[in-house]
């Protein structure tokens, strides 16, 4: 069992700006049903570059709705800048913290409004840049070495946290392990 913070808990129980939003800005998707966890994000944003409303529909655990509902909040009145220095970090700390398993749910978060904002500027962003190495979620070299030196990761088990790669089949587990002793030596 978890251990979750009162915060998570109450953002589980209380999910803030749940639903579609009709005439969206801007919206970012992540994640897939096969996977277990997905994220759709709606943005509001004005002339001047301001995200104005925010809303959410997610399909995933307790964790994965408490980091939607955080997400929403934080980027409410905040400048498309700001919002892209926001990291799956911040979204964790405002939540007081997630359980390490469950941190690949503040990641989708991040994910989701990186995608909606680049979305919204036409900045065209190719989907999943690296060679997959994970089947069972799609997940590649690039992102792991990324997520590695972003996280301070130090093992496949922490990939599995962050990303879900390995957390499957696990045929990728020493691929994994072996790029993030190659990331943490280049570090
Ligand atoms: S290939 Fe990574 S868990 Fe199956």
């Amino acid at each position: 069992m978890w251990e979750y913070s009162n915060k998570v808990k109450d953002h589980f129980l209380n999910p803030r700006n749940v639903g579609a939003m009709e005439n969206p800005d801007a919206v970012g998707e992540t994640g897939s049903l096969s996977c277990g966890d997905a994220l759709k994000l709606f943005l509001k944003i004005n002339g001047n570059d301001r995200i104005t409303d925010a809303s959410f529909m997610t399909f995933g655990c307790a964790s994965a709705v408490a980091s939607s509902s955080a997400l929403t909040e934080m980027v409410k009145g905040i400048s498309l800048d700001d919002a892209l220095k926001l990291t799956n970090d911040d979204i964790a700390d405002y939540l007081d913290g997630l359980p390490k398993e469950k941190m690949h749910c503040s990641v989708m978060g991040q994910d989701a409004l990186r995608k909606a904002i680049n979305a919204y500027r036409g900045i065209q962003i190719m989907e999943k840049p690296g060679n997959v190495v994970c089947e069972c979620f799609g997940v590649t070299d690039l992102e792991i070495i990324s997520a590695v030196k972003e996280n301070h990761l130090k093992s496949a088990e922490d990939v599995t946290c962050y990303l879900k790669a390995g957390g499957g089949c696990g045929n990728c587990l020493e691929r994994i392990e072996e790029i993030v002793e190659e990331a943490r030596a280049k570090a």
